[in-house]
Parts: C-alpha cells; sequence; structure tokens
C-alpha cells in the first residue's frame, strides 16, 4: 500500500501558499510568452516540410488542427490542475496527489524523457542552423566538430527484439563531438542559475523576434500565393500511412512534437504572482497562440511551393527561394528567427527540468542537492547545473533522431495521466476549490486520455522498447533510493510511533 500512499491537495494547496523559496516574478504575460518560448521550434520549422511531402501534403494543415485539439484538451486539463495545486513540479506533483508515489515517481521519471531530451534534442538542431547561418558569412565550423560521433538508425525488422534495437545500426559520424549544442545548452544553463526574472526577461526578447520573423514570413507569403499547390488538397494515398486520411493522421503524430512545451509553463507555478489566476491563462493562451500561427505558417507554406519539394531540413527557407533573389533578406531573417526559437525551447525546457527534480528532491525522491535553493538567486542552483551538465552530454554525443522519439512518446504519456487525474480527483475529492475547471469534464478527460493514447499507439516500436527500458531503469532508482527516503514514507512511521 505504501506505493500508492498520495500527498494531500489540502496540504500542497497550503505549501503553495507559504512557501517563498523561490521567487514568485511571473505575471501573466511572462507566462504567456514562456508558453511560446517552449512551443515554437524545431516542429514548425524543420519537421512541418517533411510531414508535408511525406504525409499528408497540404492537408497538414488539418493535421495541424488535430494535433492542436489532442494538446488544447491536455491543455485543459493541466490548467486546472496547476491553477488548483500552483506548485513547482507539475505533472510529478499532480500524480502524486491523485494516483500515489509509485506513479508519481513514473511520471516525474518520464518527464526527465520530455524535457532534458527535448533540450538536448534542440540544441542538435540549433547546431544546424547555426553552422549554416554563420557560412553564410563565411565562418566555417568544421563539421567534425559541430555533428554527433555517432548515428543510429533502427533495422526496419526490429521490432520488439530489445538487444537488435540497442545494439545494432550504430554507426560512426566521422564527427568528435557537436560543440556548437553543447555551448548553447551552457549559456543557458548560466543564465538559469543566475535568476528566473533575468530568464524570463531573455525569453521574452527572443519570442519577439521568432514570432515577429513567423509574422514578416506570413505577410509576403500570403501575397505570393499559388491556390493551385493547394490541389489535391489530401493527395490520394499511396500505401499505409502515405497520404490519403492515413497520411493526414500520421503526420499529426509527427508534428505533434511542434504543440511541446505549453505544459512546461505548470513547472513554473511557484514562481508566479498569482498562479491560480495566471496559469490557465499562460498555459491555454500560449496554445491557442501558437496554434493560430501553425495553421497559418502550414497554409501559406504549402500555399507558395508544392508540397513534394519540401522534404528538407529548412522548409521555410525552400519556400522563400521559390519567390526569387528579392527575398534573400528574408532568409537569412528567418534564420535568425530559428535560432531565437530554437534557443527559447531549450531555455524553457531546462527551466521545467530542474523544478521538476526540485519537486521530488524535497518530497525525498531525490537526492536533497536537488532541492537547494541559491541564497542570491533565489533558483534551483544545483539541480540547474546537473541538469545542464546532462543536456550538454546528450547534445553533444547522441543523434537528434534518437532523441526526439523519445520526447513525443515521454510527453504523450505525462498528457494521459494528467487527463486521467483530473478525471478521477473530479470524483475522489469533489470539494477541493478550483479556480479553473474543465469544462464538460467527463468528455474533454476521457477525449484527452484517448487522443493521447492513440497517437502513442502510432509511434514506432522501438520507441515504446526505449520507453519501457527508461521506466524500468526508474523503477530500479526508485526502489534503491526513493522508497526508502521518501518524506510521505518517514512522515508515515513518525505518525505510527506517536499513536502507539
Ligand atoms: N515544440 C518544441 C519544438 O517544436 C519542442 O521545438
Amino acid at each position: 500500500m505504501s506505493l500508492l500512499r498520495r500527498k494531500r491537495v489540502e496540504d500542497l494547496q497550503r505549501e503553495a501558499l507559504t512557501d517563498q523559496s523561490l521567487h514568485r516574478a511571473l505575471g501573466p504575460w511572462n507566462l504567456v510568452l514562456l508558453g511560446i518560448g517552449a512551443i515554437i521550434g524545431a516542429g514548425i520549422f524543420v519537421l512541418t516540410g517533411k510531414a508535408a511531402a511525406n504525409y499528408a501534403g497540404p492537408a497538414i494543415v488539418i493535421s495541424f488542427v488535430l494535433a492542436g485539439l489532442a494538446c488544447a484538451f491536455a491543455g485543459l486539463c493541466y490548467a486546472e490542475f496547476a491553477s488548483m495545486i500552483p506548485i513547482s513540479g507539475s505533472a510529478y506533483t499532480y500524480s502524486y496527489a491523485t494516483m500515489g508515489e509509485l506513479l508519481a515517481w513514473i511520471i516525474g521519471w518520464d518527464l526527465i524523457l520530455e524535457y532534458l531530451f527535448a533540450a538536448s534534442t534542440v540544441a542538435s538542431g540549433w547546431s544546424e542552423y547555426m553552422v549554416s547561418f554563420l557560412a553564410d558569412f563565411g565562418i566555417v565550423i568544421p563539421p567534425e566538430w559541430a555533428a554527433a560521433p555517432w548515428d543510429h538508425k533502427v533495422p526496419p525488422d526490429a521490432g520488439w527484439n530489445l538487444w537488435r534495437v540497442f545494439t545494432e545500426g550504430w554507426t560512426r559520424t566521422g564527427a568528435i563531438l557537436n560543440v556548437p549544442a553543447m555551448l548553447i545548452v551552457g549559456v543557458i544553463t548560466v543564465l538559469l542559475v543566475l535568476g528566473i526574472r533575468e530568464s524570463a526577461t531573455f525569453n521574452n526578447i527572443i519570442v519577439a523576434v521568432k514570432v515577429g520573423v513567423i509574422l514578416m514570413f506570413l505577410a509576403v507569403g500570403v501575397a505570393h500565393l499559388n491556390p493551385e499547390n493547394w490541389q489535391p488538397f489530401i493527395p490520394p494515398s499511396e500505401g499505409p500511412g502515405r497520404f490519403g486520411w492515413e497520411g493526414v493522421l500520421r503526420a499529426a503524430g509527427v508534428i505533434f512534437f511542434a504543440y511541446i512545451g505549453f505544459d512546461a509553463v505548470s513547472t513554473a507555478a511557484q514562481e508566479a504572482r498569482n498562479p491560480q489566476r495566471d496559469m490557465p491563462i499562460g498555459i491555454l493562451g500560449s496554445l491557442a497562440i501558437c496554434t493560430l500561427l501553425y495553421i497559418a505558417v502550414a497554409g501559406v507554406l504549402t500555399g507558395i511551393v508544392k508540397y513534394d519539394q519540401l522534404d528538407v531540413g529548412a522548409p521555410v527557407a525552400v519556400a522563400i527561394d521559390t519567390l526569387g533573389s528579392g527575398f534573400s533578406w528574408l532568409k537569412t531573417l528567418i534564420k535568425v528567427g530559428a535560432l531565437a526559437g530554437l534557443s527559447s525551447v531549450i531555455l524553457v525546457m531546462m527551466m521545467g527540468q530542474p523544478r521538476i527534480f526540485y519537486a521530488m528532491a524535497r518530497d525525498g525522491l531525490l537526492p536533497p542537492l536537488f532541492a537547494r535553493v541559491h541564497p542570491r538567486f533565489r533558483t534551483p542552483y544545483w539541480a540547474t547545473i546537473l541538469t545542464g551538465c546532462f543536456a550538454m552530454l546528450l547534445a553533444g554525443l547522441l543523434p537528434i533522431g534518437l532523441l526526439g522519439e523519445l520526447v513525443s512518446i515521454g510527453t504523450l504519456l505525462a498528457f494521459v495521466i494528467v487527463c486521467g487525474g483530473v478525471f478521477a480527483l473530479r470524483f475522489t475529492d469533489p470539494h477541493i476549490p478550483r479556480p479553473f475547471r474543465v469544462p464538460v469534464f467527463w468528455l474533454v478527460c476521457p477525449l484527452g486520455v484517448f487522443f493521447c493514447g492513440w497517437l502513442m499507439v502510432g509511434l514506432p516500436p522501438d520507441t515504446w522498447a526505449r520507453l519501457l527500458v527508461w521506466m524500468a531503469l526508474g523503477l530500479c532508482v526508485y526502489f534503491l533510493y526513493g522508497r526508502r527516503h521518501s518524506v510521505l514514507a518517514r512522515q508515515g512511521a513518525d505518525h505510527r510511533e506517536d499513536t502507539r
């Protein structure tokens, strides 16, 4: 039964109101901009083109609507939890209050896949954009210092054979280390240690740059639309998952990555000035703005270039090329926008991860070092520095594809559990004050579980295999450390002593 011990929501609410160790510096706009910072990045600047060219054609617009809908269900549930339990730890803390310690640990461990691995994935993408940007100005970074030393492609017939998934398909790239990726992670780590306000201000500036660049692309693109490029809107099926409605659904799973990040807003709950009101604004506001921008970009992109030409790493730049040499300035600007976009994703993901570690360490499930707050900067500095070191290692050594798939499956699992948790808590603790309530929860929560679960089912077996191995590793850590050091377990033991 000890695995099912739960934290009381009332205790968490009291803790949220009295705990001042982190700096409450963020207002509603900061939170919306943090969300946009975390959302718009590699997904729109890299993945959209490949998804349109290989799976959905111009109907990628519909894929964006579908993935946006799945995220909207999850976003509503996050908003209810974050306003009800406004404390750092996000889905980890919500699970602790609803489904018990073991599941909370599983979710906390799972969120590492989302935040830490997303930061590393996006840092690898940042490095590619930076190398190409500097090359435009004649500055060449030696390729052996700008890529991971290994690449990994799972043999297509490996299926559930774990041994083959993990040992086969590795190749040497000839590179030594991805230094630019490590550098950007290092710089952001320092910034995050220095303070939440400084980090948020930096985020606000880069979000303004990336959104400005996207709006400029839309303005120029709308004037050059060729409606013939939208024909056929849903190209006829060419086999399983390639075009047709099945392709539209497959593309929704791929571009789901583009939406990841709105939930990171909830990790800053303890640094928000008025979390009960502002958390839902931050989560839902950023999600709504990005959904609109994504649908517009997807429509314009496929309206100025035929979708079959978009199977490239920089689809927006390819679209601008078709507009003629008069627009080369916009191409440079797009690179600046992409670099800004990717930087803010790294920033917010690396802000979220230490705050989850912080919450887990305060509950005794991780060593106390992770909960240490810097006396002057009031940031969880050890957790931030350790996150930075792990992210640097991953970004420097591992290929981007391997990391990216794990991010999507890890995030979807968290979404499923959060939607299920909101639903369960409405029955187990119906009277707890909920400043924000999911409308028609009996429909929205199950739909969230269904949509996100269904996107998970669409991911390949080797990604599932990696998820299971990661979770097995997490369970070992829990039974060797967390279970024995859990604060709740110790409180229970004291209580039993007292009542003897
Ligand atoms: N949504 C983030 C991105 O697209 C993870 O980069």
